[in-house]
């Protein structure tokens, strides 16, 4: 199958290389010049496991890329649109990329087309391309419009494709349905599992995944609420875990005791500083401003958002009430990207910390695997930027950990504790067992557990920083 990919962000880069890798003919199209040489040239623009790979074995051959975006339509059957949808300053997606994406796709149908959006868009975007293609001359009988959502993560986004829960269609035509049947048919009929060089399975995934048929408009609206629900799901533990610390219980085993019940289950279930990326901020802003438009308050997903904010100001309480006053503070920091895994520094709860402790006068010298670059490109020389964990932790007041990536679960605690001027440790992603981080001789303050002191003794933290 010939495909045209339109957008070379995370959800085009990555399909655009997962499809030429099922065997189809790509082109992957952008407007951006040094981008398209760049990945000409061989560079991988994001951090994703497994894409350098997909990129290496695919370009050149299977995986093309453009700056000729009519051209790259008249070649394929499927024009899939991953152009972004940033928030307005209401909230609302900004759509004029899809619509300009839209307009230029017109001209160039010659012969039947599917014109899927892979991006996230809010329902109703569908039918305004299909009116948009139209007015700009296009034959109603040679193309069809369709949603085909994308539930990859970043960091895990190439395995996520390969082996998702389920493939979702939003096709209102047969003809358009069975297009883009046969595309993911590596798939479901699981013919790209059994090649030898097929990127690696990951735990609990399904093979095949069921390919789910839905109208257009179940499918876009199928995208949103689906990431409004998990972003519900960790606002929802977030407010539990302060009230974990007010009363004294402890937040992980809550967690243990709700996830184990198999219509709640564990995950998404962490509590932490806040969710942040590219899209449950932009998302759950987007969907409650389409409910409204459709004249439905959708207030409930207002209160995930405040305790989503919530979250990152009782965390700089909990920094006042370990160290009292801030200004001149030296602070260790663990963790930029919004989460592991990822060099994405977008909508960042770790970075928005950063700058308020920066606003109130500490001096922050920061670690992460993948994200410093990203962000000395934000913060330039307003920060210290370390070689490791334990040069973050060198001499400084007290160590946050503020992104949850494996080796900050993993870190020589003797060496952490050796390095700091005070043992004061203030997790924000709850990676460590308060028990023994006292026995270990830190003060640790985590997320919905209380504090705990080198005496051993776990302590509610109260709303006014005094001890329970
Ligand atoms: C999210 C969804 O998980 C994907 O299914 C979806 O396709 C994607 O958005 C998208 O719409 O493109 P992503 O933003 O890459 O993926 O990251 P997540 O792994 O969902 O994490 C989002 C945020 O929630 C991170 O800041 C993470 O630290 C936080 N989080 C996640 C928690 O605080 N607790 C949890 O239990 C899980």
């Amino acid at each position: 199958m010939r495909i045209a990919v339109v957008g070379s962000g995370y959800v085009g880069l990555v399909a655009g290389a997962c499809f030429a890798d099922l065997g189809h003919e790509v082109v992957l199209v952008d407007n951006d010049e040094r981008k398209l040489a760049a990945l000409r040239q061989g560079q991988v623009p994001i951090h994703e496991k497994f894409l350098p790979e997909l990129l290496t074995r695919n370009r050149g051959t299977r995986l093309q890329f453009s700056d000729d975006l009519k051209q790259a339509v008249r070649l394929s059957s499927a024009v899939f649109v991953a152009v972004g949808t940033p928030p307005t300053e209401t909230g609302e997606a900004d759509l004029s990329y899809v619509e300009s994406v839209a307009r230029e796709i017109s001209g160039a149908i010659d012969d039947y087309k599917v014109v899927v959006e892979k991006s996230t868009v809010p329902v109703y975007t569908s039918e305004w391309i299909r009116r948009i293609i139209l007015r700009n001359g296009a034959d109603p009988e040679r193309f069809d419009v369709a949603s085909n959502p994308e539930f990859l993560r970043e960091g895990t986004a190439v395995t996520d494709f390969l082996y998702p829960d389920r493939i979702l269609i939003g096709c209102d035509s047969t003809r358009s349905a069975e297009l883009l049947r046969e595309i993911y048919a590596p798939l479901t009929g699981a013919s790209y599992y059994r090649r030898a060089e097929a990127i690696p399975q990951p735990d609990r995934a399904l093979i095949p995944p069921p390919l789910i048929v839905t109208s257009t408009k179940s499918a876009e609206l199928t995208k949103h609420a689906c990431n409004a629900f998990l972003a519900m799901k960790i606002s929802f533990i977030n407010a539990v875990a302060s009230v974990c610390e007010s009363v004294g219980a402890n937040v992980k085993q809550v967690v243990h005791g709700i996830g184990t019940d198999s219509r709640i289950g564990p995950r998404f279930l962490n509590p932490g500083i806040g969710y942040g990326g590219s899209c449950f901020p932009k998302d759950v802003m987007a969907f409650r401003a389409v409910a409204r438009e459709h004249g439905y308050d959708f207030g409930l997903l207002d209160e995930v958002m405040h305790i989503n904010e919530d979250q990152r100001r009782r965390f700089l309480r909990k920094v006042n009430n370990a160290l009292w006053t801030l200004r001149g503070k030296r602070l260790g920091v663990l963790g930029l990207a919004f989460k592991g895994g990822t060099d994405d520094i977008r909508e960042s709860p770790a970075i928005g910390i950063v700058q308020s402790l920066l606003q109130q006068g500490c001096k922050v010298t920061a670690y992460d695997p993948a994200a410093m670059e990203r962000t000395r490109e934000l913060l330039g020389d307003q920060i210290g930027y370390a070689h490791s964990s334990y040069d973050a932790a060198h001499d400084a007041d007290a160590l946050l950990i503020l992104t949850e990536w494996e080796e900050f679960a993993n870190l020589d605690l003797n060496r952490i504790r050796q390095e700091l001027k005070y043992p004061i440790l203030i997790d924000g992603r709850n990676l460590y067992d308060p028990e023994r981080m006292s026995a270990q001789g830190f003060t640790y303050y985590s997320v919905g557990c209380g504090a705990s002191h080198p005496d051993g003794m776990p302590t509610a933290v109260l709303k006014n920083g005094k001890k329970a």
